[in-house]
């Protein structure tokens, strides 16, 4: 069938890498990319694909309810892929209001520029989607009980059936969305899709996320903070992963449903710190372990969630989904690409970034 999909935030990390696959693996589609374009968009994430036949690019907020119902009946479209959002668990310590106004009514409006576009229609809802992206972080914490040796760190993993239970600003306008997604479901009858993943990595993620600022910050030979004593545990995704899931979901997920995503990849930070540092070191012909005296233990984030685990067993078992890469080729690979793209690092930590950047760690 025809498609017209909309895709919200494409010009970001993970928006990028779900535009990319589905401009070049889908070229019966028209693919719409929906971006605000704030500090975390950048259009040079899409460079390769932007004169595509099947992509159109437009720099729109999806808080704005008009502009988005023009979107929907100009391009019909047949489905939408909701990635925008503001991401960055710090800046939602300093700043919440802009993670409810972008988080909560964008995803808001959203879903009410596709309801009533759908709704207009003579086969109203009948193979239409809404499909939302959200994050592992909704359902809160969980406990360290096995800290010491082999992963997992824990017994508990996160399951699609956990009660929410949201601590940061951030997780919880995610939440909030979460919930309002459902809502449309339940209420009106559309269908939609929530899945939850665990934290990305990959290339294109801006520098501000524990990875790629600390591959940046090791080229520059920067300090490397590391929040509280590094214990914290994240559970790490290859993005190009989360985009192959995304489209089987797309494609084979049950509306109405909910799917976690991820790859069973428990990291502590700072074992992961020094994964990475022994990476960048052997890549730029360092002796081992040069970087490693770049590590500061500074104070803690606040309300920092000790740690995340995803269990992917129903996408497996339903859809047949996993992941593609072994961590160690993805570090691999993520470090090459920063390291051969200084260009594209130094772009974007310019500007409004450095100045945040710069105010934060005064
Ligand atoms: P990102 O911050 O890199 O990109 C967000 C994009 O949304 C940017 O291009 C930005 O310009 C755009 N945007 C922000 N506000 C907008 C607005 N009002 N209107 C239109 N566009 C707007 O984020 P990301 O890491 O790629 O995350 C994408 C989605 O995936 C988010 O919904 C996030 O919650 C979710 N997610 C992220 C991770 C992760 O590890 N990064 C993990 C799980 C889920
Ligand atoms: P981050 O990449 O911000 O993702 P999230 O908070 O959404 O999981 O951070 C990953 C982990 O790294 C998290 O436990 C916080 C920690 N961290 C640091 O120790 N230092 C840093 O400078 C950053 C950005 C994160």
């Amino acid at each position: 069938m025809k498609q017209n999909i909309l895709i919200t935030g494409g010009a970001g990390f993970i928006g990028s890498h779900v535009v990319r696959r589905f401009v070049r693996k889908y070229p019966e589609y028209h693919i719409v990319n929906v971006d605000k374009l704030t500090y975390a968009g950048n259009l040079e994430n899409l460079k390769d694909i932007e004169d595509a036949k099947n992509y159109t690019f437009l720099r729109a907020d999806i808080c704005n309810l008009d502009d988005m119902r023009e979107v929907m009946r100009k391009y019909e479209i047949t489905g939408v892929i909701h990635l925008a959002a503001e991401s960055h668990v710090d800046r939602s310590i300093r700043d919440p209001f802009v993670f409810a106004q972008t988080n909560v009514m964008g995803t808001l409006s959203m879903l009410q520029a596709a309801r009533e576009y759908w709704e207009s229609l003579p086969e109203g809802f009948d193979g239409k989607l809404f499909y939302h992206i959200s994050t592992d972080e909704v359902y809160g914490a969980l406990e360290l009980t096995k800290p010491e040796g082999e992963p997992p760190y824990g017994d508990e993993f996160f399951v699609e059936t956990r009660a929410y239970q949201p601590h940061s600003p951030y997780s919880a306008s995610k939440a909030s969305s979460d919930h309002f997604v459902r809502s449309y479901h339940d209420t009106y009858g559309m269908p939609t899709l929530v899945t939850n993943c665990s934290n990305n990595y990959g290339p294109f993620q801006f520098p501000e996320k524990l990875i790629p600022l600390f591959i940046n910050n090791i080229r520059q030979g920067k300090e490397l903070p590391v929040y509280g004593k590094g214990e914290n545990v994240r559970d790490w995704l290859y993005v190009e992963d989360h985009a192959g899931a995304i489209d089987l979901i797309f494609h084979k997920g049950r509306p109405g449903d909910t799917y976690n995503i991820g790859g069973f990849n428990e990291w502590k930070n700072i074992d992961l710190i020094k994964v990475i540092i022994k990476t960048v070191d052997r890549l730029l012909g360092n002796p081992e372990g040069k970087s490693l005296s770049l590590i500061k233990y500074v104070t803690d984030r606040k309300g920092h969630d000790l740690r995340y685990a995803i269990d992917s067993t129903k996408l497996h078992d339903e859809l047949g989904w996993e992941p593609s890469l072994q961590f160690e080729e993805g570090i691999e690979r993520t470090v090459r690409w920063y390291l051969d793209n200084e260009e594209w690092m130094n772009r974007v930590t310019s500007g409004d970034y450095q100045k945040y950047y710069e105010e934060f760690y005064s």
